[in-house]
């Protein structure tokens, strides 16, 4: 399928599948993923580095049908509710964000919150890459409850769901809302590089911005 979401002007020159990546939100309700495909691309999570390789990632996989998305629907945003659930399969993602109570784990292996979170981000964008290099579609989402899915799920206090991954392949745009095909079409912008890449110091321009 053709389109002009991707890529924007300015991101022609990268390596795919960066070039290509975009997140769209009409998933084929039909379209289920086979169990090897969803192994690879947690295969892509597992690869991502991390700090003492202490993989710090952990991932529920909600496939459409099953007791997980079950457990996830009832907490979707308004605005996620119509799009998420169409998706093949939603990666619930979570990372330990405090040490564990009971200081069974190596105390040295939790190293701290934001490494982990950090951590879990490389994980994700590695499994979202390898989606679109299969020829899926992945979007990632953060507006959901995600303590009370986390409740409803059995995750332990000291671990949390940051985000999920829908992942499945392109639908057809009449079986949605209005909402989410507008959502389909919007704009896709990136601030210039300028405001976020400084040389000398904080806040001054890099040698690479005219
Ligand atoms: C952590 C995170 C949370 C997000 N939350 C939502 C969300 O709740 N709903 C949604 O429609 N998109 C969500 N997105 C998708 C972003 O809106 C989207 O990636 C961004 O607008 C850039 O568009 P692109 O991915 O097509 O380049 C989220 C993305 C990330 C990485």
């Amino acid at each position: 399928m053709t389109d002009s979401h991707a890529p924007m002007p300015g991101a022609e020159s990268l390596a795919e599948p960066m070039r290509s990546r975009w997140s769209p939100s009409i998933f084929d309700a039909e379209h289920t993923l086979s169990t090897a495909e969803i192994r690879t691309l947690l295969t892509a999570a597992q690869w991502a580095p991390s700090s003492g390789n202490m993989q710090p990632w952990r991932f529920v996989v909600a496939e459409r049908g099953s007791a997980a998305h079950d457990a996830l629907r009832p907490h979707l945003s308004r605005g996620n509710s119509g799009w998420v659930p169409r998706a093949s399969v939603v990666f619930l993602a979570a990372t330990q964000v405090e040490p564990e109570p009971d200081e069974t784990d190596d105390p040295r292996a939790f190293k701290g919150a934001d490494v982990n979170i950090y951590a879990l981000g490389q994980a994700a964008a590695h499994l979202t890459l390898e989606a679109q290099a299969m020829g899926l579609w992945a979007h990632q989402f953060g507006g959901f409850d995600k303590s009370a899915t986390g409740d409803a799920l059995g995750v332990p206090a000291s671990w949390r769901i940051v985000a999920g991954i829908a992942v499945g392949v392109r639908g057809n745009p009449a079986e949605v809302s209005e909402r989410d095909q507008e959502r389909e079409h919007r704009e896709r912008r990136r601030k210039p590089v300028e405001e976020i890449a400084y040389g000398d110091r904080w806040g001054s321009p890099w040698r690479g911005v005219d």
